[in-house]
């Protein structure tokens, strides 16, 4: 069973003259244990697509499934509840609370959502694993641009999601951290079961997908 699956998925922004179809017809399905990249231009959707299958974002038309259910209709209730449980998500765009510390970002993540996180031990192995244990204590301002997205990325893991969502997570990362993560990122789908989809301009990041689809204009292609 794919634990994600959109079907006939389109999505169209505004209307008449300055209509703009950013989806059209995707169809698309990932399974736990696996990386897949969705690669592509800036503007072809890869973005659209990203927070349609987390559900932060209806479809114009089409489906979309966690787990064989369709989650299209769900209330904002449900869907708030849904990405709590089983995605986690690592935006392009700042994903750290600003005056909250590194440590209290997963304070957080403690207070909204209370069972299933990770436990001390495994988030000390991840902090390691992502060489931020030293900045527990720093504020996002005070860390660069890399430092700050391995930082979301421990806190969308700490969630202990099923499938983890990610766009542009290595647009700020050198070489050698971008090894690193594509490596956490294969770890976490081979060793902890999740479904890993990437968004990403990086080629660096392919030998680490089990997947790999174009994304063009709206439309997606399999590549691999
Ligand atoms: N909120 C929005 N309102 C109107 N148009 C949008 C919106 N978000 C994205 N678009 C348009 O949809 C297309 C796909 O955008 P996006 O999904 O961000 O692509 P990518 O992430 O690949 O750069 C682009 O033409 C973009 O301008
Ligand atoms: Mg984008």
């Amino acid at each position: 069973m794919a634990v994600i699956e959109l079907k006939d998925v389109k999505k169209v922004y505004g209307k008449g003259e300055a209509q703009v179809v950013a989806l059209k017809d995707i169809n698309f399905k990932a399974d736990k244990g696996e990386v897949v990249l969705i690669m592509g231009p800036s503007g072809a959707g890869k973005s659209t697509f990203l927070t349609i299958a987390g559900s932060l974002q209806k479809p114009t038309s089409g489906q979309v499934l966690i787990n064989d259910a369709d989650i299209s209709d769900f209330s904002a209730k449900k869907s708030n509840e849904l990405r709590l449980g089983k995605i986690g998500f690592v935006l392009q765009a700042y994903n750290l609370v600003p005056f909250l510390t590194v440590n209290e970002q997963f304070t957080l993540v403690d207070k909204v959502k209370k069972q299933n996180n990770l436990s001390k031990a495994e988030l000390q192995d991840l902090l390691k694993q992502l060489g931020i244990t030293k900045l527990l204590r720093k504020y996002p301002g005070e860390l660069s641009g890399g430092q700050q997205q391995r930082a979301a990325i421990a806190r969308a893991l700490y969630a202990n999601p099923e499938i983890l969502l990610a766009d542009e997570p290595t647009a700020l990362l050198d070489t050698q951290n971008v090894e690193e993560v594509g490596q956490l990122f294969k770890d976490l789908a081979k060793k902890r079961d999740k479904a890993v989809m990437l968004v990403t301009h990086d080629p660096r990041l392919e030998k680490y997908a089990d997947h790999i689809y174009e994304m063009m204009d709206g439309t997606m292609t399999k590549k691999k």
